[in-house]
């Protein structure tokens, strides 16, 4: 019974995921997991890239504190609202150029403003959404993971998922809190 319901509900997902033919539907339904990230053997949420909302791969092993694991396991960023967490994540933000691009508020300068609630990519008003777009980057001057002349196939360039995670938390609470996962 459990294992049926989630095979429906991974099946739907990945229905969604291969037939949306934008990233934005395609997103926007894969976030609302929750049944089966919270099964007991679904180990991990789905990730997709955000330009075309293919699979997007990333080593678990990189998922390495408890926050990361919570994430990885739900999709709900532990850090939100957590305010050593806040600022370590605006340290973060400018340690890796965000600022150079987003503003120092992350209000927007050369790239747009991350505050919400409108975004390009719609996904981003969620916390798995703009971990993705980070992470993977996007065709349109997005870098992944902000440094777009690293390899972003190289798990040792660039951000953590924990300091991403940080990172997000610091700009969602510079503007409209992102919906939870669950
Ligand atoms: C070299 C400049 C540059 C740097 C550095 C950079 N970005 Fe971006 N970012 C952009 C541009 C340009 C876009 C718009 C991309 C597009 O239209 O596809 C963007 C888009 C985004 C978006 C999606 C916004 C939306 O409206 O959907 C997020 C989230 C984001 N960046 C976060 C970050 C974070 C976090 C960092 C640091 C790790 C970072 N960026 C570093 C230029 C940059």
């Amino acid at each position: 019974m459990m294992n049926s319901v989630k095979f429906g509900i991974t099946l739907a997902m990945l229905t969604t995921v291969l037939t949306a033919c934008n990233s934005e539907n395609a997103t926007t339904s894969a976030t609302g997991d929750k049944p089966a990230a919270s099964a007991t053997s679904a180990k991990s949420i789905e990730f997709v890239d955000t330009q075309e909302g293919k699979p997007l791969v990333i080593d678990a092993a990189l998922f390495d504190t408890p926050a990361a694991k919570e994430f990885l396991t739900t999709g709900n960023n532990p850090y939100i609202g957590d305010a050593d967490a806040i600022a370590k994540g605006k340290k973060v933000f400018q340690l890796y150029s965000c600022t150079q691009c987003h503003g120092p508020e992350a209000k927007g300068q050369v790239g747009p403003g991350l505050t919400g609630p409108n975004y390009k990519y719609p996904k981003n008003a969620t916390d798995k959404g703009m971990f993705e777009t980070v992470w993977h980057g996007t065709n349109g001057g997005m870098g992944a993971k902000g440094v777009g002349l690293m390899d972003p196939t190289d798990p040792k360039n660039g951000i953590t998922p924990d300091e991403l995670l940080k990172i997000i938390a610091w700009v969602r609470s510079m503007g409209a809190p992102a919906p939870a996962a669950s």
